[in-house]
């Protein structure tokens, strides 16, 4: 694929320095002799007639079609902070010092990624000795934000950038009171992950990028600061917090949060930040984060990030949980009682070997990071909570892959994904988490478990601290395993896995005794030969329960909604991941009784893993005017990702 794409570029007269031509789209109105002399080739109207061979060729690996950055002349090496949290006006305000590794003689404008940010000045320099120089923001892209370019005197290694966010800025939440649990204090977080740290930071916002930072963060006297660095559980509340990064990470996990926030220890390493009001529920739902992090680190290798803490969020927290290195983003949704949905903090966890310690060099690259870690979150679970609930959490991914390669295009079905000129946003899928993690499961299958989680573990130390394209990785297991097991694995199948649609033939199909057993209950109900009162669902799980309700057909009478809803309380569950499973049934069958929860859980909860079916289930069984005024009605408090991806679903674009 690779030379393929190479090939055609060249046939077709382009250069395959991607940078350069970027850099000379950011480069925009600015007169010849301005354009940094590496970008003099070709322009934005050149790279947009190219566009479709370049469709055709594939994307060029290695290349990060989702910044600006000229990172083959400059790389950041090192980012400084000191920002001030201003709640009233909603912004960030303050300066980012970066130093610089100059990777060429020549002295070509460096240029940062930017979004919604107000710069005020720019120095440039050596050392403190700082000198104002030129900057300019090229054009806007609605996916990329906009470049800022800013030329260097020679020899400069470090820039200090004054600036502020935009309130609406789209790696930032800002929250009121209302939406906290104590309801006193406002709160902020940060979401940097795919491209949103240049709406808060200008640098180069590229997972290929690694920098270590420091930070000082201001705040309102009484809250506390927290980011993804060494915080100190004992630091004293005086608005004034600072951090340090001393490992290099890639921009999309540096990350901040303020609030009224207290810490509670859950084990030497371990231990949970949270509003007080939820402090304790955390701390004993997740108490056996200590163990997961021990036995992770005896079979893949040292933890290397020191501390492992917990960020427990507001419910508009966007996702699930975020790998942010040292301090995992984490929704409260997850506060189930019962651990039952732990292997959220598992798979957080596991990003501090796989997507951490080894990144994907660009968005394309996403499956080395979340396929890996959803292969190490099952083995995790295992080796924590036994094999029955390994092989429900198994299961319950494959059918979820199943359910995703249902409704996606063939394009879209491939791990290495080609998301030129598209909002990473709006494209990531089961399909990077789920097949990559498929793909592990099958090596390991074939050459046993021993030896590929030796395996692992080489390939963690191997790439510790880099970050490495799919390519990387094929040319690693052509070194390894391709070499050890000839008679086992071999090369065709892997670019199968790779670079091809669907599940390839006699893949492993992960079951669970504990679900299939099920599936004549199931049944026996639908045919109406047993009450739901018969079900004996005593010691049922989590896992149980959302597998019953998935496999519920499409449509299910009034009777059997009612009947259903009256025995098991399902509208009223309070497991939120029951809630949803039963929530889309009620949806799609117009299930009325259900629908002052339903508006309930639209508003109150942010996840788009939630937000996004339940919106788009709306739509299409005849409930658009009540989807319109929920989301209309949510939306002051909503992320602004969530925002953006749910008024696509409803308003379309
Ligand atoms: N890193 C991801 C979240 C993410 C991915 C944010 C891509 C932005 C772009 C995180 O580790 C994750 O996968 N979260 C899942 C957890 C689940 C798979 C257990 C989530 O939030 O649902
Ligand atoms: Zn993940």
């Amino acid at each position: 694929m690779l030379t393929a794409s190479l090939v055609t570029l060249s046939a077709c007269g382009k250069p395959a320095d991607t940078d350069a031509a970027k850099q000379e789209a950011a480069a925009g109105e600015e007169s010849a002799s301005d354009i940094p002399e590496s970008a003099t080739k070709y322009t934005p109207e050149d790279l947009e007639k190219s566009a479709p061979m370049a469709q055709k060729a594939g994307p060029e690996s290695g290349v990060d079609y989702h910044s600006f950055a000229n990172t083959n002349d400059y790389l950041i090496k090192h980012v400084g902070l000191d920002l001030t949290a201003d709640f009233d006006n909603k912004v960030l305000k303050g300066e980012a010092i970066l130093d610089i590794q100059r990777l060429t003689r020549k002295n070509p404008a460096l240029i940062l990624d930017t979004r919604d940010l107000d710069i005020t000045n720019v120095r440039a320099g050596v050392g403190n000795s700082l000198q104002d120089v030129k900057f300019s923001l090229g054009k806007t892209d609605p996916n990329l934000g906009t470049p800022l370019k800013i030329n260097l005197p020679k020899g400069a290694s470090r820039v200090a950038i004054q600036y502020q966010t935009s309130p609406g800025a789209s790696g930032v939440q800002w929250l009121e009171p209302q939406q906290t649990a104590g309801k006193k204090h406002p709160f902020l977080f940060t979401q940097a992950q795919a491209i949103h740290a240049r709406s808060f930071i200008p640098l180069q916002d590229s997972p290929k990028v690694r920098v270590t930072y420091k930070a000082t963060i201001r705040t309102p006297e009484e809250l506390l600061a927290v980011m993804s660095a060494n915080n100190d559980p004992e630091t004293e509340k005086d608005g004034v917090y600072e951090f340090e990064m001393p490992q290099p990470i890639p921009s999309y996990l540096i990350a901040l949060a303020i609030g009224n926030l207290e810490f509670k220890p859950m084990g030497e390493r371990t231990g949970v930040y949270a509003e007080p009001e939820l402090l304790d529920a955390a701390a004993a739902e997740f108490e056996d984060t200590e163990d997961m992090l021990e036995v992770t680190e005896k079979n893949y290798g040292p933890y290397r990030w020191d501390r492992y803490d917990l960020l427990i969020l507001p419910p508009s927290f966007p996702f699930g949980g975020m790998e942010n290195p040292r301090l995992s983003f984490i929704t409260p949704t997850v506060i189930a009682g019962d651990k039952s949905l732990v292997a959220l903090i598992a798979h957080e966890l596991a990003h501090s070997w796989s997507g951490n310690l080894i990144t994907n060099a660009s968005w394309r690259d996403l499956w080395l990071n979340e396929g890996f870690t959803t292969y190490l979150t099952n083995r995790i679970m295992q080796f924590v909570y036994g094999d029955e609930r390994y092989q429900m959490e198994m299961a319950l991914g494959y059918d979820d892959l199943k359910a995703d390669l249902d409704d996606r295009e063939d394009k879209d079905e491939i791990m290495a994904i080609d998301l030129r000129g598209r909002d990473p946003d709006e494209v990531f899928s089961n399909i990077p988490y789920e097949k990559g993690s498929l793909f592990l499961y099958e090596l390991e299958q074939k050459i046993g478990r021993a030896n590929f989680d030796q395996f692992l573990m080489d390939y963690f130390n191997h790439f510790a601290f880099q970050s490495i394209t799919t390519e990387d990785f094929v040319k690693y297991l052509d070194e390894t395993l391709l070499k050890q097991y000839p008679d086992k694995l071999d090369r065709a199948r892997i670019q199968q896995w790779i670079f091809e649609p669907g599940i390839p033939e006699g893949a492993p199909q992960p079951t669970s005794d504990a679900f299939t057993k099920l599936d004549p209950i199931r049944q026996q109900w639908l045919n109406g030969e047993i009450k739901a009162s018969d079900i004996d669902t005593d010691g049922w799980t989590f896992h149980q329960w959302k597998y019953f309700l998935d496999g519920m057909p499409e449509k299910l009478s009034e009777d059997q909604l009612a009947e259903l809803d009256s025995t098991f309380d399902l509208t009223q569950s309070k497991n939120n991941e029951i809630a949803f499973s039963w929530l889309m049934i009620a949806v799609r069958n117009q299930y009325k009784p259900a629908e002052p929860r339903l508006e309930d859980f639209l508003v109150t909860i942010g996840r788009n893993k939630f937000l996004r079916p339940l919106y788009r289930n709306m739509m299409v069984h005849g409930q658009s005017d009540s989807a319109k005024r929920i989301f209309e009605k949510a939306k002051p408090g909503y992320h602004p990702l969530t925002v953006k991806v749910n008024s696509k679903i409803i308003y379309g674009d």
